[in-house]
C-alpha cells in the first residue's frame, strides 16, 4: 500500500516526473497526495492534497530532485495534514514511507516527551522525528541511517530526503522499493512501472539494504552495513504496456488483453509447465497459497489436480497459512500465487514455510518482487503491468498454467492446449459481445445482492466472480457453492434477485439445474451461463464448450459484468473505495 517516487539528478523537471511516475502508483493508495521539491536556494517546496490526483498539475517549481507519495490511509485519517511527505520540526529532513512503523507509539512518546512537535497523526511522521533527533549529537548521517534504520520496527521503506545536503537516503525492510538508472539521474519508485518511463535498468533493493543517492553517486549498503555493488537488470517490458492507450479504464484494457495473453502461455510455456510439474510430482505435499482473487486461484489449483492430475494439492489464503505450517517439512512444495509478488500475507506465510525447509515455487507477476526473490523457482505469468486494482489478467493467467501444469501431470498436456485455445476463442467472442452483458447489467444494476453459484471447478470461479462483481461496483456478491443453497442461502433470495449460474456440460450440469429451479420458484433472476439455453434460465450467455478450461471465459463475464456496473454506478473501477492494489500492510 502507498506509493513511493524519488527523482535526484540533473534534469530540472522532478516535478512532472514525481507527479507522473505517482500517478502510475496511484494504484497503491488514492487517499491522499503530496511531493517535496528541493528548490535552488536549498528550500523546500511542499504540497499535499486530500484525494485522489485526477487531472492535478505538477508543482510550478524548477528542480532536480524530490520525492513524492500517493497514500493509503493506515494511522490517521484522510487529510492534508496526514498526507506525505512528512518533516521533522525544522524542515531539515523531509521524507515518504511506504508500511508501518510497528513501535511508532513508543517512538512518539519519547520524542515527545524530548519536545518535538507532530504535524499528523501518522506513524510515518515519528521518523523524520527520531532523524532530527539523533542529528542533534551527530553530523554523521550514514550512521543515523543505521541508527533509524535499527530502530523502526516493522515493514518499512522509507525515503529521507536532506534538502540542504542535496541527496537521500533510502530504507527499505519489507516493503518493496526499486532504483532505475538512468542518462539524467536515478529514479526510485515502490513499483518497476513507474519508473519504465525513463529506464529499464532498475535494481531491487533487498530487505535490510539501504542506500544513499546523491545526483551522481548511488552507495547500496547491505544488512551489515557492508557497500555492495548492486546488480542492476533490464525489465522486460516496455512503458506503453503500463498506459491505458485507447482505453477509459485499465480494468477494461486488461480484460481485454487476456486473450493475447493466455496465447502466449498456449504457445511458450511448455518448459515452465513441465519444471513445476516434475516439483509437484517429487513433493511430499504441495499447498497453493495466496489472497484474494490469488485464493481462489489457488483453491481452483486443487480442484484442478484432484479432476485432471488425480493428485491431492491443497490450497490455503495466505494470511491462514501461518497456522498450518507445523507438519510442513523440506520435502513440502509451496506454490505462492501473486500478482504483484508484495502481498505481505503471502509473503509472510513462505517466510514460515521456508523456516521448515520447504521448497517455494513463486508463480508471480512481477520480475523481482520480494516473491520472485525468496522463491527457490519462478514462474512468471508475463502478463504486462496489471493496474487496476481488481484483479483480471493475471487470475486467468495463474488458472491457464495451473490448468496446463495439471495435465502435464496426467500426460494429457496437449489435450490442455487444446481446451485452453478453445477457452481463449470464447474469450474473444465474449470480448466481441459485451453489449449482451451491458443490457444484463442493467437490468440488475439496481439490485442489492447477487449471487453466484457453482458446482465443482466452478465453485472457485463463482467465488473469484462475486469478489470481481463486488469490489468495483459496491453491490453486495456472494459466490457460493450450488449445492450450498437449500442449506441457508436460499433465505436470502426474493422476487428477481440476480443468481448468475454457472452451468457448464460436466458432470455438475444436472444438479446446478436443480438449484436454478430452486431459486427460480422463489422468484430469482437466474442468469444461465452455459453451453445451450434452457427454460430454467430467465437470461442466458452462451459460453462455448471449452471442457475444463469453460471456467475462464465464465470469469471473464463478470469481470465485464463488474466493469459494466461500476460505470453504470458511475464509480471508478480503477480504484474501488478503501483498496489498494498491493496489499504490504498486515
Ligand atoms: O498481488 P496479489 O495477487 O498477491 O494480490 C492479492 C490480492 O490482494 C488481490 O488479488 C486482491 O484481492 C484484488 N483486489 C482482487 O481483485
Amino acid at each position: 500500500m502507498c506509493g513511493i517516487f524519488g527523482y535526484i539528478g540533473t534534469n530540472q523537471h522532478a516535478s512532472t516526473f514525481i507527479l507522473e511516475g505517482l500517478k502510475s502508483l496511484e494504484y497503491r493508495g488514492y487517499d491522499s497526495w503530496g511531493i517535496a521539491l528541493q528548490k535552488d536556494d536549498g528550500t523546500v517546496h511542499i504540497t499535499k492534497h486530500p484525494g485522489k490526483i485526477g487531472d492535478a498539475k505538477a508543482p510550478n517549481v524548477l528542480s532536480s530532485l524530490g520525492i513524492g507519495h500517493t497514500r493509503w490511509a493506515t494511522h490517521g485519517g484522510i487529510s492534508t495534514e496526514n498526507a506525505h511527505p512528512h518533516t521533522d520540526c525544522t524542515g531539515e529532513v523531509v521524507l515518504v514511507h511506504n508500511g508501518i512503523v510497528e513501535n511508532f507509539a513508543l517512538l512518539k512518546k519519547e520524542l515527545s516527551l524530548k519536545g518535538h512537535l507532530f504535524k499528523s497523526e501518522t506513524d510515518s511522521e515519528v521518523i523524520a522525528h527520531f532523524v532530527e533527533e539523533m542529528s542533534k549529537t551527530s553530523d554523521d548521517l550514514d550512521e543515523i541511517m543505521k541508527q533509524t534504520k535499527q530502530t523502526i520496527d516493522g515493514m518499512n521503506a522509507v525515503i529521507i530526503l536532506f534538502p540542504k545536503k542535496q541527496l537521500f537516503y533510502i530504507i527499505k525492510n519489507g516493503s518493496p522499493i526499486v532504483i532505475g538508472k538512468a542518462s539524467d539521474g536515478y529514479y526510485i519508485a515502490s513499483d518497476a512501472t513507474a519508473i519504465l518511463p525513463h529506464t529499464k535498468e532498475v535494481y531491487f533493493l533487498e530487505d535490510g539494504e539501504s542506500a544513499k543517492l546523491t545526483r551522481d553517486s548511488l552507495i547500496i549498503l547491505d544488512a551489515y552495513g557492508k557497500e555492495k555493488e548492486p546488480a542492476f537488470i533490464s525489465l522486460p517490458y516496455d512503458a506503453q504496456l503500463a498506459s491505458k492507450g485507447n482505453y477509459d479504464y485499465f480494468m477494461l484494457k486488461e480484460i481485454a488483453e487476456q486473450p493475447t495473453i493466455l496465447r502466449a502461455i498456449s504457445q511458450n510455456a511448455h518448459a515452465e509447465v513441465s519444471k513445476a510439474a516434475k516439483l509437484i510430482k517429487d513433493a511430499f505435499g504441495t499447498y497453493l497459497i495466496g489472497c484474494g482473487t490469488a485464493s481462489y486461484a489457488a483453491l481452483a489449483g486443487t480442484y484442478l489436480f484432484s479432476k485432471i492430475a488425480k493428485r491431492h494439492v491443497n490450497n490455503s489464503i495466505g494470511s491462514e497459512f501461518t497456522y498450518l505450517v507445523d507438519f510442513l517439512t523440506n520435502k513440502s512444495l509451496i506454490i505462492p500465487l501473486s500478482q504483484s509478488g508484495e502481498t505481505i500475507d503471502t509473503i509472510s506465510a513462505v517466510d514460515h514455510a521456508r523456516e521448515k525447509g520447504a521448497h517455494i515455487l513463486a508463480i508471480t507477476n512481477s520480475i523481482g518482487s520480494t516473491l520472485y526473490r525468496k522463491a527457490n523457482d519462478n514462474i512468471l505469468l508475463n502478463a504486462g503491468p496489471e493496474k487496476a486494482v481488481a484483479s483480471t489478467k493475471a487470475y486467468t493467467a495463474k488458472i491457464a498454467y495451473l490448468y496446463l501444469i495439471a495435465h502435464e501431470i496426467n500426460g494429457t498436456y496437449k489435450n490442455g492446449i487444446s481446451n485452453l485455445n478453445l477457452a481463449i476463442d470464447a474469450i474473444v467472442q465474449l470480448l466481441h459481445e459485451q453489449d449482451a452483458i451491458r443490457k444484463i447489467v442493467d437490468d440488475i444494476k439496481n439490485q442489492k445482492h447477487i449471487f453466484i453459484l457453482g458446482r465443482g471447478l466452478s465453485y472457485p470461479a463463482a467465488l473469484e466472480s462475486a469478489l470481481k462483481i463486488k469490489e468495483v461496483s459496491y453491490v453486495h456478491a456472494e459466490g457460493f457453492a450450488a449445492g450450498e443453497l437449500k442449506h441457508g442461502v436460499l433465505a436470502l433470495v426474493e422476487k428477481g434477485t440476480p443468481i448468475i449460474l454457472f452451468n457448464p456440460h460436466d458432470e455438475t450440469y444436472e444438479d446446478t439445474l436443480s438449484a436454478a429451479y430452486e431459486v427460480r420458484a422463489r422468484g430469482g433472476y437466474v442468469i444461465g451461463l452455459a453451453h445451450d439455453n434452457h427454460e430454467a434460465y430467465d437470461e442466458y450467455i452462451h459460453i462455448p464448450d471449452c471442457q475444463d478450461a469453460t471456467v475462464l471465459p465464465n470469469v471473464v463475464v463478470a469481470q465485464l459484468m463488474g466493469y459494466y456496473l461500476a460505470i453504470a454506478k458511475g464509480f471508478d473501477p480503477d480504484k474501488p473505495r478503501n483498496l489498494a492494489k498491493s496489499v504490504v500492510v498486515k
